[in-house]
């Protein structure tokens, strides 16, 4: 079967040679991405997906050239031509094609492009029993609340867990009370103590879509949540950790490098997550 991708307005066979080597993606990293759960041919948050991009590209003065609807519509078109229902739709925005100078261009179309892939294969028994992670320096520049495709330390990072039999890398950085988490490579942390639910505060991460539902759906619940800097200290001795992302959902952690945590046992409170957000899901699948 053809498997066709969006570029630029177009639907293109997945193979058809269409980036010039000049775009600035592939020089500079000059370019953000997206990743959108579609879920029995619907996407999830979709609209607060496309406006982190779009705020995103605004900071970065890069003009964002679709609407919403148009995009929604692509992204529907995808899932028709591909037959694909349950999978995941990266997108990309590159400030475009120019000769390679350091300084933005004058005058470049972006290049953007829909690519949805069926959803990658996680056995069941990760969500049931929970994963471990390691620790990763947190190498990475100031600006990570962009979703920007220099992704070059969290490839590291996640090879590294890879290396480790361990699902996730979490960033570490260091302060005058010591060592403290960020995000994983591709993921968002969370750790309960005393019934408080805790998360990194939004100091250099990426603001996750997943986070943000969690953090709605505690609320809710009338769970107190903490936006903080989470000491890894902490996160041991926590009763219960997790970590979210679009691909993960709510992902219990059970150890961090050799350390578990509450003796390796899934809390309640995760468990409790864990179906709400399955819940929140359902509600927010958008067309
Ligand atoms: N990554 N932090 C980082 C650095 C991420 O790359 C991601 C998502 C998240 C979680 O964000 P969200 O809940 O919106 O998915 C946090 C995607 C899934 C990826 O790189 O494939």
């Amino acid at each position: 079967m053809k498997i066709y991708i969006f570029f630029n307005g177009d639907f293109y066979p997945e193979k058809t040679p269409l980036l010039s080597i000049l775009d600035r993606g592939l020089c500079f990293g000059d370019g953000l991405f997206e990743l959108i759960r579609c879920i029995k041919g619907r996407f999830l948050l979709f609209s607060k997906h496309i406006k982190r991009m779009r705020d995103s590209a605004t900071f970065l003065e890069i003009p964002f050239p679709y609407g919403e609807n148009e995009l929604l519509n692509a992204a529907k078109e995808l899932t028709r031509r591909n037959k694909i229902k349950d999978g995941e739709l990266y997108i990309e925005i590159t400030r475009g094609e120019a000769p390679r100078y350091h300084q933005f261009p004058k005058k470049t179309e972006p290049n953007f492009f829909l690519v949805l892939n069926p959803l990658r294969e996680m056995p069941e028994e990760c969500w049931a029993r929970g994963v471990k992670v390691i620790t990763f320096p947190d190498i990475r520049w100031g600006y990570c609340h962009l979703k920007t495709i220099n992704l070059l330390p969290n490839v590291l990072a996640k090879e590294m867990a890879k290396n480790s039999n361990a699902y996730e890398a979490f960033f570490t950085r260091e302060d005058k009370k010591g060592t403290y988490l960020t995000e994983g490579s591709s993921s968002s942390i969370f750790a309960i103590k005393n019934g408080f639910l805790m998360t990194s505060e939004l100091d250099n991460i990426l603001p996750g879509t997943t986070r943000a539902a969690v953090i709605e759906i505690a609320m809710k619940r009338k769970i107190s949540v903490k936006e903080t800097r989470l000491y890894l200290k902490e996160f041991i001795e926590s009763d219960e950790a997790f970590l979210t992302s679009t691909v993960s959902e709510v992902m219990p952690v059970i150890k961090i490098n050799d350390r578990l945590i509450a003796s390796g046992m899934i809390g309640d409170l995760t468990l409790k997550l864990q179906s709400e957000y399955k819940k929140f899901i359902k509600e927010h699948l958008e067309w």
